[in-house]
């Protein structure tokens, strides 16, 4: 497909990949067995297909288009299947997720393990089960389209070891993040910094400053480009997650598709709720304190219970500097793209999806980032290319 399609509407394009793939990997499923592809591969398939804001494909899209990349109608085909790769892995990492967090409903339908378990009688064992399997097929087909993506690639073999090294590096911390995630948990940590860390390996990596990795090398960018992407991608991705964090409580499922208030019954180890512990702690407030202490991690805290968590995340003021944080993490992300020079029109788009990827909004205009340059000092010393997640982006600009 032309570059310039793709443009009008990544989504669309994206989906237009998924179809005909999934449609492919279906046969494949129903001729090998009719029950195991009506009831696992078509819910996976369906899944993948409907919903979701295909945030990483864009970002890929977007990393490419920035860096000059994608005219070639090879390497557009190259970037959407890869993206279609990313959409299948999301479809993995939701559908586990959702298993590990016993989480009931999402995109405001029920959860993959819930849906299976309805199919066979509700309750039960099965559904979890057959989710962890459904997130496995999930996997697979992304790791194929990704590997005949690479495989099939006009590019240099120095690109195709670049992409092919992202993806490896991607899935893993992906892995590393959701693990954390559930250690913290466990453990009932209340650690700011453990929390930022697990934001970065399960949110911000894999969602943002990845796929804009893999946009940029299949561009073959320059170093310092690729590091300015990256930067950009490890802050806006890591507001991402605080985003996610806030809406978790704040937010209203109708509009969010999830349950509220998951994250306090489960004890996550969020930066918001760590936050708020440790002002209390900092400010002798006990009340506040001994209150996180009994609610975080009850899985039978009652609806006012929840409201009492609210009101105690809003009086220490952990709500607000959450929400500056995400503000100074957004217009971090903003320097950092105006610190190279980079496609004007993909740029601003870029702009656009780094802010709304944290419901921030943006301004209009590009030039507004480029006046400003005062990101540029910190730029330079941006994310380099294949950086660990304890890189200097990281620890320069997450500190509140
Ligand atoms: C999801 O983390 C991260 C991945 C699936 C990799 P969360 O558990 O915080 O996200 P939601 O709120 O359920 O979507
Ligand atoms: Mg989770
Ligand atoms: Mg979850």
């Amino acid at each position: 497909m032309a570059a310039r399609r793709i443009d009008e509407d990544v989504p669309a394009a994206v989906r237009g990949v998924l179809e005909e793939l999934l449609d492919e990997r279906l046969r494949e499923c129903a001729a090998l067995d009719a029950t195991f592809g009506v009831d696992l591969a078509e819910r996976v398939a369906d899944f993948a297909l409907n919903g979701g804001k295909r945030l990483r494909a864009q970002f890929l899209w977007w990393g490419l288009r920035a860096c000059g990349g994608g005219s070639g109608a090879s390497t557009a085909d190259t970037a959407l299947r890869l993206a279609a790769g990313l959409e299948l892995i999301q479809t993995c990492a939701l559908v586990h997720d959702d298993v590990m967090d016993d989480s009931p409903v999402r995109r405001g339908r029920p959860a993959l393990h819930v849906a299976l378990g309805a199919r066979h009688g509700g309750g039960g064992p099965f559904g979890r089960a057959a989710a962890v399997l459904a997130g496995d097929l999930a996997l697979s087909w992304a790791d194929d389209v990704a590997a005949e993506a690479w495989d099939a690639a006009v590019v240099t073999g120095d690109v195709r070891a670049r992409v092919r090294s992202l993806w490896r590096a991607m899935r893993t911390e992906m892995v590393a993040g959701q693990y954390l995630d559930l250690h913290g948990q466990v453990t009932g940590s209340r650690a700011m910094s453990a929390a930022i860390r697990t934001a970065t390996l399960k949110s911000a990596l894999y969602s943002v400053e990845r796929p804009l990795a893999l946009g940029a090398a299949l561009a073959g960018a320059d170093d310092r480009t690729n590091g300015a992407l990256c930067s950009a991608g490890r802050c806006a991705g890591i507001a991402f997650q605080l985003r996610d964090d806030l809406l978790g409580i704040f937010g209203d499922p109708r509009t969010t598709g999830k349950p509220s208030g998951e994250d306090v019954r489960d004890g996550k180890p969020t930066y918001l709720t760590a936050l708020a512990r440790a002002r209390a702690e900092v400010s002798g407030d006990r009340a506040a304190a001994a209150l996180l202490d009994s609610s975080l991690g009850n899985p039978a805290l009652s609806e006012e219970g929840l409201e009492r968590v609210r009101e105690v995340l809003v009086e220490t003021g952990a709500r607000d500097l959450v929400e500056a944080k995400i503000q100074r993490l957004v217009a971090v992300a903003h320097r950092h793209l105006a610190s190279v020079p980079l496609l004007p029109q993909a740029e601003g788009r870029l702009r656009e999806l780094l802010g709304a990827v944290a419901a921030v909004r943006v301004p209009p205009s590009v030039h507004a980032a480029r006046a400003g340059r005062g990101g540029q000092q910190n730029a330079g010393r941006g994310a380099r290319a294949g950086e660990g997640p304890a890189g200097s982006a990281f620890r320069e600009e997450t500190t509140v």
